[in-house]
């Protein structure tokens, strides 16, 4: 298993900072059937289907599977009971992700930290240990039904174990399929999590800014309005968060006025009108390869009106002359026959596509973004982008 250079090392006094994140720890998804789940993200984005826990190894309330692709790990759990929680969220949103959890230093002291910056608690710290080591994890409630869990980690359980092959936690134990070989002579190339995107209620998006500012101590990273996001039918507005040290990015959005209905709404309405995340952005140091495994692998991927490519490629390439940079290496052709969006700004640019939604609600889906500098989230084709969005609403008759 490869690991990409996305962990920071940690200087000395980042350990005395109790909101100094290490790593995104994992993103924990409940799903409907995650012994089925767990083969659709291992086929169609080539994860790793790495550790089980489940009724085989005593947990009696829920099974999960630990997936993992470069320095990404999902955790994909499913309720084997009716009294598990998971059984009532499941009911209300369908398939989707629960928590966004960082790896700290000390999650006990992460937790106190943030519950006496004004965070709601979803539960308090608890240790799982044996004679291997310990993970310690607590957490908190963020927008709607999602939760932030704290993680810190000892010995065997240490993070740069786990991204070794280690087990994730007393809980797991090693699996294998013949996928997992498979994937590796064919790798899709994902290499972290570049970004995790909130949907909120409308009027809610600043209210969540100040509660990642003053509750995990993020910082504003870049800020659209409605006038740069939004067709002649749908908008949004978004603000993006990020923590001190830029590991992890985390963008919300907020419906805003339109003809018809935003994407916002229409994610919310399939969500009983709670905010969820709306998307989980996976990087790649090769777009282009990625996307072509991708799709060769049938991951169903939003199409752009070939109209795109007749104007991309002078706005793109314009903006990064203007800023002394060199245009886009990549292949032209290539990017137009495999459907990738292309943006620029002063810092560089970046290759992104966005897949439809990943279960049968209009809900969460993924993005595959590579950046060349640019370290913003495609402003540029927003517009193109939502169009064909809309196309899709219209299919789904929600617009
Ligand atoms: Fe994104």
């Amino acid at each position: 298993m490869s690991t990409a250079p996305k962990s920071i090392d940690a200087p000395t006094t980042a350990a005395t900072d109790p909101l100094s994140l290490i790593d995104v720890d994992h993103v924990h998804f409940y799903v409907g059937n995650a012994k089925q789940a767990a083969y659709f993200y291992a086929h169609t984005f080539g994860f790793q289907i790495e550790q089980v826990s489940d009724l085989t190894t005593g947990s009696r309330d829920r099974a999960s599977y630990l997936l993992t692709q470069g320095n990404i790990r999902i955790i994909l759990s499913t309720p084997l009971t009716k009294d598990h929680p998971a059984a009532e969220e499941l009911k209300k949103y369908g398939d989707g992700v629960k928590d966004i959890a960082l790896t700290v230093f000390d999650a006990e002291k992460a937790f106190e930290r943030a519950v006496s910056n004004g965070a709601e608690v979803e539960y308090e710290p608890d240790t799982l240990s044996d004679e291997y080591g310990s993970v310690t994890a607590a957490a908190i409630k963020t927008y709607g039904r999602v939760t932030h869990t704290f993680i810190s980690r000892t010995g065997a359980y240490d993070l740069p174990n786990v991204k070794k092959g280690g087990r994730m936690s007393p809980a797991f134990t090693k699996t294998d399929t013949p996928l997992n070989e498979y994937n590796k002579q064919h790798p899709c190339g994902l290499k972290y999590v570049d970004h995790l995107v909130g949907n909120v209620e409308e009027g809610k998006m600043n209210h969540w800014v100040q509660w990642y500012e003053s509750v995990l101590e993020f910082k504003m990273f870049k800020h659209f309005d409605d006038k740069d996001i939004s067709t002649e039918y749908s908008a949004l507005m978004s603000k993006v968060m990020a923590s001190g040290n830029n590991l992890i990015k985390m963008p919300i959005n907020e419906p805003a006025e339109g003809k018809k209905k935003s994407q916002i709404q229409e994610y919310l309405e399939w969500h009983d009108m709670t905010p969820g995340v709306q998307h989980m952005a996976l990087r790649t140091d090769d777009e282009l390869h990625s996307v072509a495994e991708l799709r060769r692998r049938g991951v169903d991927f939003l199409m752009l009106p070939d109209a795109y490519y007749e104007k991309v490629w002078d706005r793109v390439n314009t903006t990064l002359r203007e800023h002394g940079h060199e245009p886009v290496k990549e292949n032209h052709e290539r990017i137009r026959d495999l459907g990738i969006l292309v943006d620029s700004d002063d810092e560089g640019y970046l290759l992104q596509l966005f897949t439809k939604p990943l279960q049968d609600r209009p809900t969460l889906f993924f993005e595959i973004i590579s950046r060349r500098g640019s370290q913003s989230f495609g402003k540029g084709n927003f517009k193109a982008l939502f169009e064909a969005l809309e196309f899709e609403q219209e299919r789904r008759g929600n617009l």
